[in-house]
């Protein structure tokens, strides 16, 4: 078997994107296999950009692109991410692309229920991208989902929609919103169906197939770790498994598809939306982050919150994701940098702890213990080999292999996928 997975190991936004792009184009097979089209890769090619949101990044290189059952899929904006790739001259068939005929779908009453919820939240809303993730999950464990399957049956469709929309509609009621009527979410499927249909495909059994041919399989994660549903900062998290042992459970194969285990890491961190970030900045050097690091969110263009590099939520990461290495991006933002702070443990109350605890009021008490390092104040932008780093540079960086208990094993030193350190050759245990 050879395959890797590509997870968030802080909150999001570390820079998948890029790692993605570069081992796309050595796979033979991207897999996406949880979250939705409120993810947001970049890539940079040839100073091109593509953003992409629901589609896999192996479409940009023309690879076989799974959308696996773990993903909720949005049609409407499915086919409008499809369009704007046509506009750059990227044309996606079904030869390329492939949707699990299980994904559970995103319904315009899903969108409005999860703005509609994030209003009343007030003071407390989780700042979710407002693209109807949370609903749609919701929906599929309490088994009223319409999956892309549902849309091949007429009949299944109608008594699936009236339960559905029994559901929605007593809840929207509540909040006062407008309701759906049965008529015009029956006309919006049957008007995406025709164009979405030609993509559904039995994937799991694809899946096999490439697995038992030794196909070259990426495993591509959206959000983060710290982002999951079970072990992240809940309830300021997504809906979904974002951990790696999602990669069996949401393309349909098993538990031991997942390969190499590559968490991607911020040589800082950052955080969109609400939720409890023990090593936030508020002074100079946060904005500093932010501007270097151009730090935007892709989806929405919030500004993300910026912070330290947080090694106890890494290890919390590297020991729920059961990560093999770690990919360190963005390290030229710190560049120049006088000194750098590492997390390397909290105060709760007085006391010290060196774990990230899941009670929410403990979350947002938490005092980090910081080690303060020399900066190395020179450019790091742009190096292709690990010896011509500043040996400052290099003490961070063994640092948070020491702190985290894992080796970084990507380096990046810009956006350009050329300007990436490899410092081990993961890809042979892959
Ligand atoms: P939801 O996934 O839209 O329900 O949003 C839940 C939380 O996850 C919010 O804090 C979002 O900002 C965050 N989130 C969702 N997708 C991403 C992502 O791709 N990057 C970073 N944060 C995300």
């Amino acid at each position: 078997m050879s395959s890797v997975t590509i997870v968030g190991s802080q909150w999001g936004d570390e820079g998948k994107g890029k790692i993605v792009d570069w081992l796309a184009s050595q796979a033979d097979v991207v897999v996406r296999f949880q979250g939705g089209h409120n993810a947001g890769h970049t890539l940079v090619i040839n100073g091109q950009n593509y953003k992409l949101s629901l589609l896999p990044s192996g479409v940009v290189r023309k690879k076989i692109s799974i959308i696996g059952n773990g993903v909720v899929v949005d049609p409407q904006a499915l086919l409008n991410e499809i369009v704007r790739f046509k506009e750059k001259n990227i044309e996606i068939t079904p030869d390329i692309l492939k949707i699990a005929e299980n994904c559970p779908l995103i319904l315009p009453s899903h969108v409005v229920l999860d703005q509609a919820r994030e209003k009343v939240r007030g003071n407390h809303k989780i700042g979710t991208t407002g693209r109807g993730i949370g609903p749609t999950y919701e929906d599929k464990v309490a088994r009223r989902a319409i999956r892309l399957c549902d849309l091949t049956e007429p009949e299944t469709l109608t008594w699936r929609l009236d339960e559905l929309l029994a559901h929605h509609n007593a809840l929207l009621a509540s909040l006062g919103e407008k309701i759906f009527t049965k008529d015009e979410i029956l006309e919006y499927l049957k008007r995406v169906a025709v164009k979405v249909l030609p993509f559904m495909a039995p994937v799991s059994e694809l899946m096999a197939g490439y697995l038992k041919s030794n196909k070259f399989i990426l495993f591509e994660g959206a959000q983060a770790i710290m982002l999951d549903v079970d072990h992240g900062t809940y309830p300021f998290v997504t809906s979904s498994n974002t951990v790696p042992s999602q990669t069996g459970i949401g393309s349909g194969t098993g538990p031991k598809s997942g390969g190499y285990i590559l968490g991607i890491a911020k040589a800082y961190t950052t955080r969109v939306g609400a939720g409890p970030f023990p090593t936030e900045l508020f002074d100079e050097t946060g904005k500093h982050l932010g501007e270097k690091g151009y730090e935007f969110g892709t989806v929405t263009g919030r500004p993300r919150r910026c912070g330290w590099f947080d090694a106890v939520l890494v290890r919390h990461a590297v020991q729920v994701g059961g990560l093999n290495g770690l990919a360190l991006m963005k390290l030229d933002v710190l560049d120049s940098l006088k000194e750098i702070k590492i997390c390397v443990g909290y105060k709760l109350d007085g006391k010290k702890i060196e774990h990230f605890p899941y009670t929410l009021e403990a979350q947002k008490r938490l005092e980090p213990i910081y080690e303060t390092i020399p900066g190395w104040n020179e450019k790091t932008y742009g190096i292709r080999s690990k010896e011509n780093l500043p040996i400052a540079a290099r003490n961070y960086i063994e640092r948070i292999e020491t702190l985290t208990g894992v080796k970084v094993v990507v380096i990046s030193t810009s956006p350009e996928r050329e300007d990436t350190i490899l410092s081990e050759n993961f890809l042979a245990k892959c």
